[in-house]
């Protein structure tokens, strides 16, 4: 079946076609996507009302570019998706009625889908479909490690629908750790990618920043992270770039330590990392040591499918169809902001 998916959760505006076989194998057929991010800089953080109206303003365009594509019509697209939650509610209602509409105009189902099952399901979509294959083909469940500025979590993606979650941030996300040391430091915001490059002329073991304790031994805290970036800011002496490794050092070092004990937990076979922070090279290697001294594989799929995308929320709305489950409650579906799996 083909779905069409439209993504309005935070910043990023974004629709996709995806095919999806018997099996469950997913194809993308065409996406398109505009990221406000330079829109919502000046702010520091994302501003709803403005993300809605950018949603608002570029999904028929983006809907058109990515059914082109593949030279598709909307009466050849056998059902509509879009994300209902969570995230913001003034920006998923944008996608989410542009989406009922179009289902209602063409007599097409409605998909009510969840971003963070869409996440946890984008590493199949990966061109290399060795994980895939061992998930859909094999039934071995995988581990997913969800790094976002908003989320912090570890999942184990059981069958789909069937998703335990493990850890979670009591806190700080790690991304948006990286987001505040980095405003902090002056650096302009989505700060990670800064970090990540100063980083690279400093000494990441110029300072020692403590782990934290955390309610649950798979849970995550990062508050304290960037606490301790702030007082040794306060206290002086220390050039930035050495703040900065310090900082990506210890991030690692926190994810890839529950990376580790989770492997151990649910003896799975398979990590993943998921997010816009997978994107940094410090934090990717040292999960991927945790998983070759686990004996279990490590992928790490390409960026453009583990940050916001609306091929996998068109996957997911495409796999669950397929598997009989809800559809989230079709036309009559509500949003949710939060939303957990
Ligand atoms: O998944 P994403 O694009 O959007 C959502 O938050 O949903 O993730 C964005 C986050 C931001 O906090 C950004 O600073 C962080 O990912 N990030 C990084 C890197 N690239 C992006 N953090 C650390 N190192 C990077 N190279
Ligand atoms: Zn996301």
């Amino acid at each position: 079946m083909k779905i069409l998916a439209l993504e309005t959760s935070a910043d990023d505006t974004a629709a996709a076609v995806v095919a999806v076989d018997a099996r469950g194998f997913g194809r993308i057929l065409g996406q398109a996507l505009y990221t406000q991010a330079a829109e919502h800089q000046k702010y520091g953080g994302i501003v709803p009302e403005l993300a809605s109206r950018a949603h608002q303003a570029h999904l028929p365009a983006l809907t058109t570019r990515a059914l082109q594509q593949v030279n598709l019509t909307l009466a050849e697209v056998d059902a509509i998706a879009a994300t209902t939650g969570p995230g913001l509610t003034t920006a998923l209602a944008m996608g989410a009625s542009f989406g009922k509409t179009l289902a209602l105009s063409l007599s097409k189902p409605f998909l009510a889908t969840n971003h963070i099952e869409g996440h946890a399901l984008s590493p199949l979509l990966a061109k290399d479909h060795a994980l895939a294959e061992a998930f859909l083909l094999r039934h071995e469940p995988y581990l997913l490690l969800l790094v976002t500025g908003g989320h912090t979590q570890l999942l184990l993606v059981r069958q789909v629908g069937d998703y335990q979650l493990l850890g979670t941030t009591a806190d700080d996300a790690v991304g948006e750790c990286f987001d505040k040391a980095g405003a902090l430091l002056q650096l302009p915001h989505p700060a990670g990618p800064k970090i990540e490059s100063l980083a690279a002329q400093g000494n990441p073991h110029a300072l020692h920043f403590p782990h934290p304790r955390t309610a649950g031994p798979l849970d995550f805290s990062f508050s304290g992270l960037k606490t301790a970036v702030r007082q040794a800011i306060e206290r002086g002496g220390h050039p930035p770039a050495d703040i900065a490794a310090s900082l990506q050092h210890t991030a690692a070092q926190l994810l890839a330590e529950k990376l580790r004990l989770a492997l151990q937990q649910t003896q799975a076979k398979h990590a993943v990392v998921a997010g816009g922070v997978a994107a940094n090279q410090t934090i990717r290697t040292a999960l991927q040591q945790v998983c070759v001294a686990a004996g279990a594989s490590f992928t790490a799929p390409p960026l453009a499918l583990c940050t916001d995308n609306a091929a996998m929320i068109a996957y997911t709305a495409g796999l669950r169809h397929q598997a009989g489950l809800p559809d989230g409650g079709g036309l009559a579906a509500p949003l949710h902001p939060r939303w957990p799996l």
